[in-house]
């Protein structure tokens, strides 16, 4: 059978995905907005082969580690079950995530082998279709199929929770600072953190109503192409949804004291009058959400407090592209 590549970008949440409300199909117990990222993202190749005595599949030329082996063979077998073939796979995946960037790679990755693997098992399927179907190898990845502001509705079943574009040109100033505190692996991922704090928080479900509240006035932010209020909403939910891991019994961390040196950084800078609001993953690192006029004084500020620290840029970035080997693409 014919191989299919597909490049997706990664995305950053601007109200966070933090929970499952069913833990098989990945349904989450919150509506989560992104924006999706063009400096970072994943390119896969995949193809189905009679030859094959099992899937054989790599990252960055090497083998994965039996964990991440087998999230994709179970990815694989959605895939085969979907196109009613037994064939095994060849799986080539390149990640155009800077090791260092402490950015969710599961986000690109599933969304690139979703797109990949459908076509090369002759699945004609639609953007929304990918989207569910990303959706079951991470959640995030659900994102990633578009380009741009993107809305993953919680939705109640595997038919409605999905993801759609808000805005996939985005035309106005808006830009993301990563700044790399660590790139180290997490103690805990996010799927163990997120059930953790589900199950251990105290003030989950209150979590879960305010986050979907936001919901509505993130939308209009974006709408309006209004960075202040965006950026607030961002800032409030993601410390919301750290103060999930800090009140769990037991708590746990991701942010380090850099971390917050930087966030009380940010909050500064906001006093004197620019517009830059933190937002942090499960990890340390924080991402600063902000415009592009203003790098130069952020850098600035950041390396007078932190001066080894390394940052990178990112903007918005497309939604997913599939090609046939050999062909052309854009
Ligand atoms: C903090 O999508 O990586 O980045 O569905 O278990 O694979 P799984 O989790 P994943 O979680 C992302 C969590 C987050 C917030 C977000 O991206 O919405």
């Amino acid at each position: 059978m014919v191989a299919f590549t597909a490049r997706a970008h990664t995305n950053i949440a601007l109200l966070k995905y933090w929970g499952k409300a069913d833990q098989k199909l990945i349904i989450p117990t919150t509506t989560s907005i992104s924006l999706t990222l063009n400096e970072f993202y994943t390119e896969t190749t995949v193809e189905f082969n009679d030859d094959l005595a099992n899937d054989q599949i790599t990252l960055d030329h090497q083998p994965l580690k039996a964990k991440d082996q087998k999230k994709i063979i179970n990815f694989l077998d959605l895939i085969r079950a979907q196109a009613n073939i037994n064939t095994y796979a060849k799986v080539e995946s390149f990640n155009h995530v800077p090791t260092a960037a402490g950015l969710a790679s599961s986000a690109s990755a599933f969304a690139a082998l979703a797109g990949a693997s459908a076509a090369a098992a002759g699945l004609d399927l639609t953007p929304a279709d990918l989207s569910r179907l990303a959706r079951q190898g991470s959640g995030s990845a659900s994102r990633s199929i578009f380009g741009g502001f993107v809305q993953w509705d919680r939705g109640t079943d595997h038919q409605t929770s999905v993801a759609h574009p808000l805005q996939e040109q985005v035309d106005w100033p808006i830009q993301l600072l990563t700044v790399i505190v660590s790139d180290q692996p997490k103690k805990i991922n996010s799927r163990g953190g997120m059930q953790n704090a589900m199950q251990n928080s105290p003030f989950y479900q209150s979590w879960v109503e305010r986050s979907n509240a936001l919901v509505k006035p993130m939308q209009t932010a974006i709408n309006q192409h209004d960075l202040a209020t965006l950026g607030k909403i961002a800032e409030q939910n993601a410390l919301e949804m750290h103060a999930q891991n800090m009140v769990a019994n037991p708590p746990f961390f991701y942010l380090t004291d850099i971390s917050w040196k930087i966030i009380n950084l940010v909050q500064e800078l906001r006093e004197n009058g620019l517009k830059v609001y933190a937002t942090m993953d499960a990890g340390p690192n924080v991402k600063i959400i902000s415009h592009p006029d203003d790098t130069e004084k952020i850098e600035d500020a950041l390396h007078t407090i932190l001066p080894e620290i390394t940052i990178q840029v990112a903007t918005p970035g497309p939604g997913l592209k599939i090609w046939q080997n050999g062909a052309t693409h854009a």
